[in-house]
């Protein structure tokens, strides 16, 4: 007996000629559906839908053939199956995925293609994985390098993050997917992220913390959006009234679900009235005491159904929520129309190896020393525990279960081949377990020798080698680049520093390659003639790190956040109002977050937001406006002209930021607005186009609520990254 049988006579459907249901005929509207579905639901059915019946998943409604609702993370790839009501993976043997590169790599492209490229290969891996929603991507602003999940965001600048979301949410949604857009909002730390109250003026709220989530939502269409552990103004971020219905849902018209973290729902009044819709992962101990059903106890379960049976709360929150989580639900796992997708199929692999390519950033390369031509040499000493660690593993929930990952030092002997003697010391201890969320790491991890020892063992490679590849950095363990914990200093840890400093004293042809999803500090950057920034590159590290270092691929990613010298240069840091502990956080460094705050203080950083080299050389020059003066529906078209003066093919990106030069309230120096990657080959030249409209002057004015651009004098600077500017043009605006 199929589901036509019980569907009641009186809605227009006859079991004889087995017409469609309005709410099944996907000719009808989709909200003509919603709302026919609706009247078909009993009170209990409503409640069922609004949360969690599993760790990942939630009821659809059986009686009526609407299927159950799949979550996964996310960001980076598929997270391998988990149990139904424990953390701990399935132990299925299909579900290992394709790691992408993590979302500060991708965000290094600098390529709004390649986001295009990321959210397409992902989303086609969440759909043969049978998932509904794919939790991320993350785009909580870099506030802080200590914070221990900046390694899945995308960086420090509103616009830059905001260019390269929407692509990856319009591409995902395409497979039927939805995007669950997180952490909503300033969630910018880890410790203490359940308790930490965030106070912060509304002009850096709205200026520099939220513009990428709208972006996500009124430009991509992101089905859904992940409330944050953290609390505003009081209230935590998965029942929080100004962030989820004043701003998203008033000021910004998002129709999909509001999601709760795993856990961050708290209060069951606040989690009606102030815009959560779907409840997960609120701790309960399992199916094992209180209700039959453990996710029975959840707030959006029977406590919700209790008040309403009371009557003490009224039936209108509830049909909002049930229509929002229906919209995802017939946008996702009730499109019949959804392409199959596949898995770890050679275009992801392709896809990740080039997003890695492509978002590696080449920091420094004194005297040409990259990139290493292999005939030119016979021995690499490969240094370092990041040459041999899984990183697709660990970290929290963007841990995988990749299908391979290629090592840096197989990456490297792949390379080079029989020609070039590769030995490998490991120089320090990170970490000695080799097994993670599950997955065993493919190298030993075991040590018998003291740091000491190791040192030494280091040195002597070091010492006899024609060139020194060494990789560090960070990894993904508690305290490293983790959810759950922040770091406790920007220094590099496991004495890398010590490392580094005696393996450039006895070879000078040192390369450093920093993996990281956050910046460290460098106190031997003046004795070490090559860094890379290498993030975490998922399946294809390995290969990506050696086409660029061998020269194969010629390096073009540019950095999406600031390396400051030291800790107190950044403006959380420098304001003393990064706070690791519980309690009301205030975010004194207002908008100057990043590049705005250095340029404000005039402290110069290590490297700059938007710095990348290449093995080639750009020149920028006729930094051009076809006129001087903007008018309130106008605009201007600014032209300038990339050159390539050197050798080799390669990509520049062309940097456009405004800065205001007076107004009533406090601006940056300047800002980004506009940027273009531009491949060329040697000697070629192209005309780079921005169009500047009065959008782009704008400023939040907290008084007002309202985005304003004021009369006068601004300057567009053209340049390659926030501090090597290479063209300026002031021009006007009229009112
Ligand atoms: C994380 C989310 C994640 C969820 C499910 C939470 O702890 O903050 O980002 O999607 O767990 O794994």
């Amino acid at each position: 007996m199929g589901i036509w049988s019980l569907l009641p006579i009186a809605c227009g459907t006859s079991a004889g000629d087995r017409q469609l249901p309005p709410y099944l005929d996907e000719s009808v509207s989709l909200e003509e559906r919603i709302e026919d579905a609706m009247k078909r639901m009993t009170l209990e059915e409503k409640i069922a839908v609004l949360h969690a019946q599993s760790k990942f998943s939630s009821r659809g409604v059986p009686r009526l053939g609407i299927p159950e609702l799949w979550c996964t993370d996310g960001p980076h790839g598929i997270r391998a199956e988990g149990a139904w009501d424990e953390w701990r993976q399935a132990g299925w043997t299909n579900d290992s995925c394709t790691a992408f590169p993590a979302l500060t790599c991708l965000t290094a492209t600098w390529n709004p293609a390649m986001s295009a490229l990321y959210g397409r290969s992902i989303g086609e891996e969440a759909r043969y994985r049978d998932k509904d929603v794919l939790l991320g991507p993350g785009v909580n602003i870099y506030r802080t390098p200590l914070n221990g999940r900046n390694f899945e965001y995308m960086g420090e600048d509103p616009y830059l993050a905001s260019r390269m979301v929407v692509p990856y949410v319009q591409e995902v949604q395409k497979n039927g997917v939805a995007a669950c857009v997180k952490h909503f909002a300033l969630n910018n730390q880890e410790s203490s992220r359940h308790t930490t109250d965030v106070d912060v003026d509304d002009r850096a709220l709205y200026e520099i913390y939220l513009p990428a989530f709208r972006a996500a939502v009124q430009e991509g269409g992101a089905w859904s959006v992940m409330g944050s552990y953290n609390l505003y103004r009081g209230e935590h971020g998965c029942h929080n009234r100004r962030l989820l219905c004043d701003i998203l849902k008033g000021e910004w018209g998002f129709d999909g679900a509001v999601i709760s973290d795993w856990g961050g729902t708290h209060n069951t009044e606040q989690a009606i009235a102030n815009g959560l819709d779907l409840e997960f992962g609120t701790w309960t101990n399992g199916l094992s005491s209180g209700a039959k059903n453990a996710y029975d106890s959840y707030h959006l379960a029977f406590p919700y159904l209790d008040l309403l049976r009371r009557g003490v709360v009224s039936e209108s929150d509830l049909d909002d929520k049930v229509r929002r989580v229906l919209r995802l639900n017939f946008r996702t796992a009730m499109n019949t129309r959804k392409p199959f997708g596949s898995l770890n199929s050679p275009e992801h692999l392709m896809a990740a190896r080039q997003i890695a390519c492509e978002g590696i950033v080449l920091l420094k390369n004194e005297g040409e020393i990259l990139p290493i031509n292999p005939s030119g040499v016979k021995k690499i000493a490969v240094i370092g525990e990041n040459a041999v660690k899984m990183m697709t593993v660990g970290g929290g929930s963007s841990s995988l279960k990749a299908r391979y990952e290629c090592s840096p030092l197989e990456g490297i002997v792949k390379a080079v081949g029989d020609r070039v003697d590769v030995i490998y010391e490991r120089g320090y201890i990170g970490g000695l377990s080799p097994m993670s969320d599950g997955v065993v790491a493919g190298y030993d991890l075991s040590e018998s020798r003291t740091a000491d020892e190791l040192l030494v063992d280091a040195l002597t490679a070091a010492r006899t080698a024609d060139v020194v590849l060494f990789f560090g950095g960070l990894n993904k363990n508690s305290h490293q680049d983790c959810e759950d914990s922040d770091r406790l200093s920007l220094s590099l840890p496991y004495d890398q520093d010590r490392l580094i400093r005696e393996l450039a004293q006895v070879n000078r042809n040192l390369v450093v390659v920093n993996i990281s999803g956050n910046a460290v500090s460098m106190p031997w950057i003046a004795e070490v003639p090559a860094v890379v920034q290498g993030w975490y590159l998922g399946s294809e590290a390995g290969y990506a790190l050696s086409d660029v270092l061998f020269g194969k691929v010629n390096p073009s990613g540019k950095l999406p956040f600031t390396f400051p010298v030291h800790l107190e240069d950044n403006g959380a840091h420098a304001t003393n109002s990064y706070m690791p502990g519980p309690g009301v956080n205030r975010y004194a460094e207002g908008l100057f977050v990043g590049y705005r705050w250095h340029e404000k203080q005039g402290v110069a950083p290590l490297f700059a937001f938007g710095h990348g080299l290449s093995y080639t050389t750009f020149e920028i020059s006729d930094v051009r406006m076809d006129r001087d003066r903007l008018t309130k529906s106008g605009s201007l078209h600014l032209t300038a002209r990339l050159t390539n003066t050197g050798e080799r093919s390669g990509s520049e990106v062309v940097q456009l930021y405004i800065g205001d030069e007076k107004s009533s309230l406090p601006r940056p120096v300047k800002e980004l607005k506009g940027f273009e990657k531009v491949t060329l080959n040697p000697g070629e030249e192209r005309t780079v186009n921005f169009i500047i409209t009065p959008d782009d002057l704008k400023y939040y004015d907290d008084e007002k609520h309202a985005w304003v651009v004021e009369p006068g004098r601004f300057t567009a600077h053209v340049g390659v990254s926030s501090a090597d500017i290479r063209g300026t043009v002031a021009f006007y605006y009229d009112a």
